[in-house]
C-alpha cells in the first residue's frame, strides 16, 4: 500500500505571531534566536531594503567583477563594455553554476562559465552556446532573455556607493536613504578631488551571534567603558608613561576614546531616520598630528579653507545603513553586514582612499581598521564577546524580553527622523520600527512614544 506522509506547513504548527513580539520599547528574545523568524527576514526585510553592494571603483575596467550577497542571494557586481555597471545574480542560466567564483577579478570581454561554456556580455545577455545546432530542433529560443543572467530587480548609486534591491517596489534609493546621504556624501567630500575609491583588501569576521546585535552595538553608547576597559585603560597608560606635553598619538586617540565618562556620551546627539537609519556624532576631536594636518592642508588646497571648514565640520562616528551597512566618514572604512543564519553574521571590512590626498592619510585608514575594528585588533574582539554572550544568554530560559527602554519618550522630533541624547536607546528603537515595517507588523511602533513595560 502506497503511503502518503502529509506536508503540514511549518506556519500551520509554528505560527509566528510577529506582532506580539515587538513593542515600542522592548522585543522578545525569538527575534534574535529563531531560525524561522530569520528566514522571514531573508524574504521580507532583505527581500525589500535598498542594500549595500560595493563601491563602483571595485570594478574600475569592463569585465572587473566583484561578488557578494544579498540577503541569501549570491550577486555579481559586473562592469559592461560601455562602462555601466551591473547587479546579477551570480548563476549561470544552463544549469545553475555559479557563473564566477566568490571574490574579485577580471572576466576579460566575456562572462564564460566555467562548467558548459556558455557565455554572456558583461550585462548578463547570453552571448553564445557550444552546439547551438542542437537547439534549433526545440522550443528552447535562446533569444528568449530568460537565458541571459537574472539581474536584480533594482540598481542605483549614490556618489559611486552601489545599491541594488531585490524588489521592483518600493521608495527610490535617495528617498530610502535619507538623513543618511549626507554621510555619504560627506565621505566623498573629504577627499580633494571629492571622489573615493576603495583599497588596501578586505577584512572578513564571522560573528557568533544575530545580526541586529551588531547593528545595535554601532549605537551603544554605554557599552564602551565597561567592555573595552583593558583597551583603554592601557592606551591611556601609555601616553601618561610618555614625556609630559607628549600629544597624543593617532593611535592612543583613537583607542582611549573608549573610556570616556557616560557624561562625555550623554552630550553627543543621535539622529535616527526612517527606515532605520541614523548616525552619531563623532567622539574624536579632530586629530592634529603631522599626517592629519597635511591631510587638511591638501582639502584645503583643493577646496579653499571655507569649504574645507565646512566639510570637516560634520564629524560622525558610526552611521547606521540599514540594514546592509555602517560607513565611518572620519576615517574612511564601510563595515557591511551579511546575515548567515540566526546566531551567524558576516562583517566584511573595506577601507578607502581619498583621492587626491596625501598616501599617509590612507595608511592612517588602514590603522584605524587595524587597530579598532580588525579581527586582530585590541577593540573588536571585546565586541565579539560581548555579541556572543547575548546570543548564548537569549538562548537560555532566563527571560523573554530585551529592554530598550532607556530615554524612551524623549526624542526630539526632526524631518524624516528623531534625536535623542547620546545615552538613548533611541538607535534600536528606530531600527525596530523599521524592522516591524519590513516584517508587515503594524505595532504602533513609534521611537518617540513610550509604551510597553520592563520585565
Ligand atoms: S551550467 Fe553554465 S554552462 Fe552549463
Ligand atoms: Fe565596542
Amino acid at each position: 500500500m502506497n503511503s502518503v506522509i502529509p506536508i503540514i506547513p511549518i506556519a500551520a504548527t509554528n505560527p509566528i505571531d510577529i506582532q506580539s513580539l515587538v513593542q515600542p520599547d522592548r522585543v522578545h528574545k525569538r527575534v534574535y534566536t529563531d531560525p524561522a523568524i530569520f528566514e522571514l527576514e531573508m524574504d521580507r526585510v532583505f527581500g525589500q531594503a535598498w542594500l549595500y553592494v560595493g563601491h563602483e571603483s571595485q570594478v574600475p575596467r569592463p569585465g572587473d567583477y566583484f561578488t557578494t550577497r544579498l540577503g541569501r542571494e549570491p550577486v555579481v557586481m559586473v562592469r559592461h563594455t560601455d562602462g555601466q555597471v551591473h547587479v546579477m545574480f551570480n548563476r549561470c542560466p544552463h544549469k545553475g553554476a555559479k557563473l564566477v567564483p566568490d571574490g574579485s577579478g577580471s572576466a576579460g570581454k566575456f562572462l564564460r562559465c566555467l562548467y558548459h561554456g556558455w557565455t554572456f556580455k558583461c550585462d548578463g545577455s547570453l552571448l553564445s552556446v557550444p552546439l547551438r545546432s542542437g537547439y534549433e530542433c526545440t522550443a528552447l529560443d535562446l533569444k528568449d532573455p530568460q537565458y541571459g543572467v537574472r539581474k536584480v530587480a533594482r540598481v542605483a548609486t549614490h556618489r559611486g556607493f552601489v545599491f541594488a534591491s531585490l524588489s521592483a517596489e518600493g521608495p527610490e534609493l535617495q528617498e530610502f536613504l535619507g538623513g543618511v546621504a549626507t554621510s555619504l556624501d560627506n565621505f566623498c567630500d573629504r577627499a580633494p578631488e571629492g571622489e573615493v575609491e576603495v583599497a588596501g583588501g578586505v577584512q572578513r569576521v564571522i560573528q557568533r551571534n544575530n545580526w541586529k546585535i551588531f547593528f545595535e552595538n554601532l549605537h551603544d553608547t554605554i557599552h564602551a567603558v565597561a567592555t573595552h576597559e583593558s583597551s583603554w585603560r592601557a592606551a591611556k597608560e601609555e601616553h601618561e608613561a610618555m614625556p609630559a606635553g607628549t600629544p597624543k598619538p593617532f593611535e592612543v586617540v583613537i583607542v582611549d576614546g573608549n573610556g570616556e565618562p557616560l557624561e562625555f556620551w550623554e552630550k553627543l546627539e543621535l539622529k535616527g531616520y526612517d527606515h532605520g537609519h541614523g548616525f552619531m556624532e563623532g567622539i574624536f576631536v579632530p586629530p592634529t598630528d603631522p599626517v592629519s594636518l597635511a591631510y587638511v592642508a591638501s582639502l584645503e588646497a583643493a577646496k579653499g579653507p571655507e569649504r574645507t571648514d565646512e566639510i570637516l565640520r560634520v564629524n560622525r562616528h558610526n552611521t547606521i545603513v540599514y540594514p546592509s551597512c555602517s560607513p565611518h566618514t572620519s576615517f574612511q572604512q564601510i563595515r557591511v553586514i551579511r546575515p548567515l543564519s540566526v546566531d551567524r553574521t558576516l562583517v566584511e571590512i573595506f577601507s578607502f582612499r581619498l583621492k587626491g590626498a596625501p598616501e599617509a592619510t590612507f595608511q592612517r585608514t588602514l590603522k584605524y581598521t587595524n587597530i579598532v575594528n580588525s579581527p586582530s585588533s585590541n577593540v573588536m574582539p571585546d565586541d565579539l564577546e560581548a555579541y556572543n554572550r547575548v546570543q548564548e544568554g537569549l538562548g537560555s530560559d532566563g527571560g523573554d524580553w530585551v529592554s530598550m527602554h532607556r530615554a524612551a519618550g524623549r526624542d526630539q522630533p526632526l524631518p524624516g527622523g528623531r534625536a535623542s541624547n547620546g545615552n538613548s536607546e533611541m538607535p534600536s528603537r528606530n531600527m525596530f520600527a523599521a524592522w516591524a515595517g519590513y516584517m508587515g507588523v503594524d505595532t504602533g511602533t513609534r521611537t518617540n512614544e513610550h509604551a510597553g513595560s520592563a520585565e
